[in-house]
């Protein structure tokens, strides 16, 4: 069997990994030449824990990375992993799943197998009937379900344990008709995924649910956000204490409830943007979405406001960002929070200090010079009017007395409440702790 990945981003290049480093024929095909070529050397183009180390076992065993499109002419199974960023006005932006599933198609027309093209990319329902298997039947020439199979399969790996998800999934959704390849590709994840549960479904169902699952965990967070502002305003109040309490509920679940400065990330916030714009094309108000994003985007104002009380203007105050990557063990500063704090003080003339372990490369490439990036946290903080921990590194934990000794004012906001244990001989502010 011979298995083609389109798409080497997170969720490609840890399929591609993962399956060849079990052995499994692998091709591995993105457009861009000189990722390729760094994959190709054993280097993932992006930090993300074991992915190197997958990729090299593969490497070594029948992997091959390559822009050539015409390869996936012999394979039995094609993944599309192809990103759907977002457009400006929230909904999603198809033209590289269109660009691959298009040239898939050309090849579909010369090719004498009969595979099956998984879909893997997060789009809207609706999207495989109306945009994606069109393309495919009328540049092939051939009929979806017949001559090659079509099926929705949905991914939900996080960034930071995207080898360790695509090794364990909590599930597989396999959305489509059912015909001989739908039980194929059943037989194919059944496995290599023994014990995973497996949902077979329609394509627009499967669809929805990748929607429902990022916008459930949106919720979450947003929900514990709120709470947590209360807290902030009730003396002694401890918002992870609460979150812990109320996690041991089976009902509720103790994941998805670490109170921040919101969710950031490519997926979170592009994919309710999308649900909301999506429900509203079809007359659906959605109320509670709509209240999730909202309360999402207001959290930033909060770690403003804390600032403005404290250090009053904010023009010409040194503050040192601790954490630009939107979460911790990732260098993907994409719509992480971090970055839009970083935005609002420049537009209030604050200079900028940043500090992270894995994202300072990703953030030059962002504000290049507007901003000044040390590689160690105590020279960060120097002659700083204030430190803002944005991102739960680990690391960060272990600041002290001697790290901010040479702070102006030793003004801490918190984010994550890494340091609320800690006595510290600063002013320490702390989402979701009431002072
Ligand atoms: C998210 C989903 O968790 C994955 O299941 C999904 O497959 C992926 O999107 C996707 O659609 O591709 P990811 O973007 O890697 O994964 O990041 P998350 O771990 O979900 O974190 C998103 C944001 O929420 C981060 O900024 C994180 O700091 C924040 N967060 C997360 C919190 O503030 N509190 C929490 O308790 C959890």
């Amino acid at each position: 069997m011979k298995i083609a990945v389109i798409g080497l981003g997170f969720v490609g290049l840890s399929l591609t990994s993962v399956l060849a480093s079990k052995g499994n024929n692998v091709i591995g095909i993105d457009v861009d030449v000189e990722k390729c070529k760094k994959i190709r050397s054993g280097i993932a183009p992006f930090f993300e824990p074991d992915l190197e180390k997958m990729l090299r076992i593969g490497l070594k065993k029948k992997l091959t990375i390559t822009d050539d499109f015409s390869l996936v002419k012999d394979c039995d199974m094609i993944f599309v992993a192809a990103g759907t960023p977002q457009k400006s006005n929230g909904a999603i932006e198809l033209s590289m799943i269109k660009k691959a599933v298009t040239s898939i198609g050309r090849v579909l027309a010369k090719s004498k197998k009969s595979p099956i093209v998984l879909i893997k990319s997060t789009v809207i329902p609706g999207t495989m009937q109306n945009v994606i298997l069109p393309i495919l039947e009328r540049r092939s020439g051939k009929k979806a379900g017949r001559e090659f199979g079509l099926i929705s399969n949905p991914e939900f790996l996080q960034e930071s344990s995207a080898i360790r998800d695509t090794k364990f999934p909590h599930v597989i959704v396999l959305g489509g008709y059912q015909t001989k390849f739908m039980k194929k590709a059943k037989s194919f994840f059944s496995k290599l995924h023994p014990n995973v549960s497996i949902t077979i479904t329609n394509h627009q169902t499967a669809e929805m649910i990748k929607y429902a699952n990022n916008s459930f965990l949106a919720t979450k967070i947003s929900f514990i956000n709120q709470l947590s502002n209360i807290c902030q305003n009730i003396p002694g109040a401890n918002i992870d204490d609460i979150a812990k309490t109320i996690g041991l509920d089976p009902r509720i679940g103790a994941l998805f409830l670490n109170a921040g400065p919101g969710y950031g990330g490519s997926c979170l916030p592009k994919d309710m943007k999308a649900l909301i714009d999506f429900a509203n094309k079809i007359g659906i108000n959605p109320t509670l979405l709509n209240a999730v994003e909202k309360t999402n985007q207001k959290q930033i104002q909060n770690i403003v406001s804390i600032m403005e009380n404290t250090l009053g203007t904010l023009a010409s105050k040194r503050i040192t960002v601790l954490g630009t990557a939107f979460k911790p063990n990732t260098d993907d500063v994409r719509d992480s929070i971090a970055i839009e704090l970083i935005k609002k003080l420049l537009k209030k003339k604050a200079k900028i200090t940043v500090h992270d372990p894995k994202a300072i490369r990703n953030t030059k490439n962002v504000f290049g010079g507007k901003i000044c990036y040390d590689e160690s946290i105590t020279r960060a903080l120097n002659n700083s009017h204030c430190a803002i921990i944005m991102t739960q590194w680990k690391q960060f934990g272990e600041l002290n007395n001697k790290s901010i000794k040479c702070m102006k004012r030793k003004l801490i906001i918190d984010c994550r409440r890494i340091l609320a244990n800690k006595k510290l001989d600063a002013e320490y502010y702390a989402l979701g702790i009431g002072k």
